[in-house]
């Protein structure tokens, strides 16, 4: 990953590949952003003007590069567009007025598009630690690719394809006081934070046929032990054993057996206890009610949610929050087999509830009911699940928002908050009770499909059915945002994205200040 290091250096004599600065869409055409006062200056105060020559207009997302003026020891100067110059007023936890998703945006496609270079000095509007922080998420986050299956490694290649560029291995932070424990802690919290969420994306790209439930267990408990996390896995056996009639029938249909993975972190002064639970389905296929080509090339997304869960208890521990947070990986593979759940099938859940498997598609409500009601035994404050549950709420909201449900309108509201607070798009969404009805089944007590009409929600409110009484509980569906189809924006990359990690830490860091609950 980048290598953050923040700087008080002037720009003009720092040696760096290139210097980045933000320019914003003003009511009068490009205006350069706090930060770059010293570039502005070697252009005789018209750096302005050249980049709207260049055809520049601070747009979000927009970038122009041009040489740095005479005397600088940096070749090229990246200016990167931040948007809609703000009203003069502070932006909450930005820079200058900006706001910190403009910072992390802005940041996030720069640090994109240096790979390659050695290092780059960020001088972008820098006014607060917060600013700091957003502006090291997004070099972090947006630096980040996944290479591992590309070209030669194992000849001695660097793992990248012919015309592949290593993600930029250095940004300084300009603006930034290294000897400020403020600035320090914001570094620190976006190391922290990106290098599990990174991680996250890691294994939502690592292929099905490598990332088994098993291969994910197994990074998961050497990841736990490495952080001074506890960790538990349910095998095969244990989990029949247990009765966890979900998770074993989603997964029976593969060669690759299920796990339920349970990561413990727990702080000596915690007051609060979250529970996180993930959708770990590391290929679905649709089983027996087999997915059409089309509808299965991404479906190593399937585990997103696991993934989201599994690197926010991590981030915790790294992060030493003063809250008990237990994650819940559901593991299985979706696959049709002789093996497989039938449509028709009934299975026994880990809460005793029975369950027509209608459609063996509508899979992770099955593991998911397990690893809720499992959590729920501990009767922890709160759950948070996280899957990328229906293609209803792609449908809804679009491939950039998650929906939110709840149990509780007050937590719903405070999930929502939290997500829009680290720049991940989430909406509330309603549980209707009249949709309960659809899940009727004539021979066991509820069965995993309902009308097709509102899914998502369909979705949701099966869920409910497994969380214990009396606890708060929300469920994010991020069938959406998981897994980017299109081309690279802001600081989000191809392929997995880690959207909720940042919301979950969030949720952990307002719990454990006693700010949520
Ligand atoms: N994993 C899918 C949902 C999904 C679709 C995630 C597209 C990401 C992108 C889920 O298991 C599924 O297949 N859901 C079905 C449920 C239906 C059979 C009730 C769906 O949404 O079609
Ligand atoms: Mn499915
Ligand atoms: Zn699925």
């Amino acid at each position: 990953m980048t290598a953050l290091t923040l700087s008080t250096a002037a720009a003009p004599g720092l040696r760096a590949d290139a210097i980045v600065i933000g320019v914003a869409k003003g009511a009068q055409g490009p205006v350069v952003a706090p930060g770059a006062e010293a570039v502005d200056k070697a252009y005789d105060g018209k750096l302005a003007g050249v980049l709207e020559t260049l055809g520049a207009s601070g747009a979000e997302g927009e970038l122009t590069k041009l040489p740095a003026p005479a005397g600088f020891k940096a070749p090229l100067v990246v200016a990167v567009g931040l948007g809609a110059q703000p009203d003069g007023k502070d932006g909450e936890d930005g820079g200058a007025g900006y706001d910190a998703e403009a910072l992390r945006k802005a940041a996030g496609v720069a640090a994109r598009a240096l790979a390659g270079s050695r290092k780059a000095a960020f001088a972008l509007p820098v006014d607060s630690p917060g600013a700091i922080g957003a502006i090291g998420e997004g070099v972090l986050l947006g630096a980040y690719s996944f290479d591992a299956y590309k070209g030669d490694a194992q000849n001695g290649g660097n793992g990248r394809a012919g015309n592949g560029r290593a993600p930029l291995a250095e940004a300084a932070l300009l603006g930034g006081k290294p000897r400020d424990a403020a600035h320090k802690g914001a570094v620190a919290r976006a190391v922290a934070v990106c290098e599990e969420l990174n991680r996250a994306r890691d294994l939502i790209n690592t292929p099905p046929n490598d990332l088994t439930p098993a291969a994910f267990a197994g990074i998961a408990q050497a990841a736990a032990k490495e952080h001074g996390i506890k960790v538990q896995v349910l095998d095969e056996k244990a989990l029949v054993k247990g009765g966890y009639g979900g998770i074993l029938g989603v997964g029976g249909g593969s060669a690759a057996a299920p796990r339920l993975v349970k990561l413990s972190y727990t702080h000596p002064k915690a007051e609060k206890h979250l529970a996180f639970v993930g959708k770990g389905i590391t290929y679905d296929s649709g089983g027996i009610s087999l997915k059409p080509a089309g509808h299965n090339e991404t479906m190593k997304c399937d585990m997103s949610g696991a993934a989201a869960v599994f690197a926010a208890v991590v981030a915790a521990a790294r992060l030493g929050l003063q809250v008990n947070v237990t994650g819940w990986l559901a593991l299985a593979e979706n696959m049709p087999s002789g093996s497989a759940v039938r449509p028709g099938d009934v299975l026994r859940m880990y809460s005793g509830k029975t369950v027509e498997v209608l459609n063996t598609d509508a899979e992770g409500r099955l593991v998911l009911g397990d690893a809720l009601w499992a959590a729920s035994q501990e009767n922890p404050d709160a759950i948070v699940d996280v899957a990328t549950l229906t293609g209803a709420m792609m449908l809804a909201l679009g491939s950039r928002t998650f929906g939110v449900m709840a149990n509780d309108d007050a937590f719903r509201s405070a999930v929502h908050e939290a997500a829009e607070e680290v720049g991940e798009p989430a909406w509330p969404m309603p549980l209707p009770e009249h949709l309960r009805k659809g899940m009727e089944s004539s021979v066991a007590d509820i069965a995993n499909m309902g009308e097709r009409m509102g899914g998502g929600l369909v979705a949701g409110l099966f869920l409910r059915e497994f969380v214990g009484e009396g606890i708060s509980w929300a469920h994010l569906d991020i069938a959406g945002p998981a897994f980017n189809e299109g081309g690279p924006f802001g600081y989000t990359p191809k392929g997995g994205t880690g959207t909720a990690v940042r919301t979950l830490v969030r949720l952990a860091e307002l719990t454990a200040a006693g700010d949520l609950g």
